[in-house]
């Protein structure tokens, strides 16, 4: 019988790309549902310092217990920008509820240049995520990233948090991000993730890759 893994989050796109990552390999996929308040965000200073609380919290809310058998799963991403020391981190949904896309264009109103380049390379930002997996008292972690830049206005379109002013830079054929200035075989040609489709956003997400560095150590069900 597939072991199932329980995945804490309010988001359905999440769980659905969590099950078409997991579902391979064995395994079902089920949405873990708290109470909103249940779960407390805690002031820490890294994504895999969030994670390990959110786990340590939900484990109590596992439907069959500690000792199910089943797995417990969270995920937690931030935008992290260079030119400020890496804020807002750990705080990204703070931070867009409170300062939002301008509120941060305004923050790097003094780093801009003439030279595309050289502001993609002052204004110097990267996506982060951390996905974790409780399975049997163990939680083993997976790290994702994706570089690039704020751009210096926002985008009208899709996306959520702070797409509209992060453009990332260029993949290279193995999928690996270049530096600014370099043309890979995958680029938005300058456009912010908001100003691009889900499924191309997709090619660059910080969030696919830290389910696949997770899932490289994971063992098959
Ligand atoms: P979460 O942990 O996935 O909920 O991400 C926390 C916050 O980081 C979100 O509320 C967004 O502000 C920001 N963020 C994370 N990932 C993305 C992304 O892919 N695009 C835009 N904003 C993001």
């Amino acid at each position: 019988m597939a072991r199932t893994v329980w995945f804490l989050t309010g988001n359905s796109g999440k769980l659905e790309e969590a099950t078409n990552h997991l579902e391979p390999l064995g395994y079902e996929v089920k949405q873990l549902i708290v109470e909103k308040g249940t779960i407390i965000e805690p002031q820490a200073d890294t994504l895999e310092e969030v994670a390990q609380s959110k786990i340590s919290q939900a484990l109590a809310h596992l439907p069959g217990g500690e000792d199910s058998n089943d797995l417990l799963m969270v995920e937690d991403a931030g935008l992290f920008v260079d030119a400020l020391n890496g804020f807002p981190g750990v705080i990204s949904a703070y931070a867009l509820k409170t300062i939002g896309c301008n509120g941060m264009l305004k923050l790097l109103e003094h780093l801009k240049s003439e030279d595309t380049v050289q502001s993609a390379q002052l204004r110097s930002a990267e996506f982060q995520a951390v996905a974790a997996l409780w399975n049997n008292g163990e939680i083993l972690y997976g790290n994702g990233r994706c570089p690039g830049w704020i751009a210096l206005a926002s985008s009208e379109g899709e996306g959520f948090g702070f797409d509209p002013i992060f453009t990332p830079y260029d993949l290279d054929a193995l999928g690996e991000p270049l530096q600014p200035g370099n043309y890979g075989v995958q680029s938005t040609h300058g456009k912010t993730f908001g100003a691009i489709p889900m499924h191309e956003k997709q090619v660059y997400s910080h969030r696919t890759r830290a389910l696949n560095d997770l899932l490289r150590q994971l063992p098959s069900a």
